[in-house]
């Protein structure tokens, strides 16, 4: 499958006052045209940065991405000027956040708002404009006629919908959606993915799934990516990661996963932290926390290796295994 965008080898460091924040390091991603990959990682793995790279919205300073490609299409992100970075931003690319309040004016009623982002990337009049904002709030299921009220007159759900309404106006190729769910109730979050996916299906995005919620990634995605402490440690489609799983973080992941048919309602969080990114540690950085630690995983880092088809992990028992394999 054609790639839609190859992220190699990004870098992103935060220089504060108290030190230089490591928030992405060395990332290889790639999104294929049509998937939807999940990018999935607990808070401060650094998935934000990632997303923000790409929109080339890092805050500078502090942020400064420091190595790396985003190729799109035959085109580095990283290399254009800001004239054409903003011909890119809302119409090839969109983002979504996890507040929709960020997003939203709150002065300005939704359907105009809908129909600005409309005017700055298509050639339409005003009122052309508008009437396609009112078709797109129809398509994320608010009937047209509330195109005119403002941002506090909608529950929480349906601000995202609005803000999913704005970001799909101009029919990008890619939607990266940065938790999306996240502060919405268990049920309108069902509503909220069904509708992407729909959507999805409708106009053929491609969407970068960040969450630190497998369950979300079961449903929406075909590829994952796990992030830890700003580094890929596994890749591979959803078969992989969850019927394959290589990395014991993953694994530490699938076993916070409510299982509602055992009757488990409670998470099983893995004990203890995620190293700070401001001291990372020379081995792996997942080690503190690994059942499976050896003296090895402390003294060297890990590289990523292939164990079959698309699926990558970054763990020196991987390597073992086919070592053992091979035996
Ligand atoms: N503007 C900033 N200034 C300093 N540090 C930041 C900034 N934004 C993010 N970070 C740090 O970068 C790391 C990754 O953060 P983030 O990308 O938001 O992770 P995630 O989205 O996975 O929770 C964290 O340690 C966070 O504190
Ligand atoms: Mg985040």
């Amino acid at each position: 499958m054609k790639n839609l965008l190859e992220i190699q080898d990004l870098t992103v460091r935060f220089h504060t006052e108290d030190g230089t924040v490591n928030a992405v390091n060395h990332v290889d991603l790639r999104l294929e045209d049509g998937m939807t990959l999940g990018v999935v990682g607990e808070t401060g793995a650094g998935k934000t940065t990632l997303a923000k790279s790409i929109m080339r919205i890092i805050p500078h300073p502090p942020g400064k991405i420091e190595g790396g490609k985003i190729i799109y299409g035959d085109r580095d992100l990283l290399e254009m000027d800001d004239t054409e970075i903003r011909s890119v931003r809302g119409k090839e690319i969109s983002m979504i956040f996890q507040d929709p309040m960020s997003a939203l004016n709150p002065v300005i009623p939704v359907g105009e708002q809908i129909a600005e982002v409309i005017s700055i990337h298509e050639n339409l009049d005003k009122k052309q404009a508008y009437e396609r904002a009112c078709a797109m709030l129809e398509m994320v299921g608010i009937p047209a006629f509330r195109a005119h009220e403002y941002p506090h007159q909608f529950s929480g759900g349906m601000k995202q919908r609005v803000v999913i309404a704005i970001a799909l106006a101009c029919s990008p190729r890619i939607l990266i959606a940065d938790e999306p769910t996240t502060a919405l109730d268990v049920t309108i979050q069902a509503q909220v993915l069904e509708m992407m996916r729909d959507l999805k299906e409708k106009f053929g995005t491609s969407i970068l799934m960040i969450t630190h919620d497998l369950g979300v990634v079961a449903q929406m995605c075909q590829k994952v990516a796990i992030m830890y402490a700003g580094e890929i440690v596994e890749s591979g489609t959803v078969y992989d990661i969850f019927d394959r799983t290589a990395h014991p973080y993953t694994e530490g992941l699938l076993g916070a996963i409510p299982k509602v048919h055992l009757q488990e309602r409670r998470l099983r969080p893995i004990d203890g932290l995620m190293p700070d990114p401001m001291e990372l540690p020379a081995g792996c950085a997942f080690c503190e926390r690994c059942k499976y630690a050896q003296e090895r995983c402390s003294a060297e880092h890990p590289p990523m290796v292939l164990l079959e088809g698309e699926h990558y992990v970054r763990c020196f028992r991987a390597e073992q295994g086919r070592e053992e394999d091979k035996a």
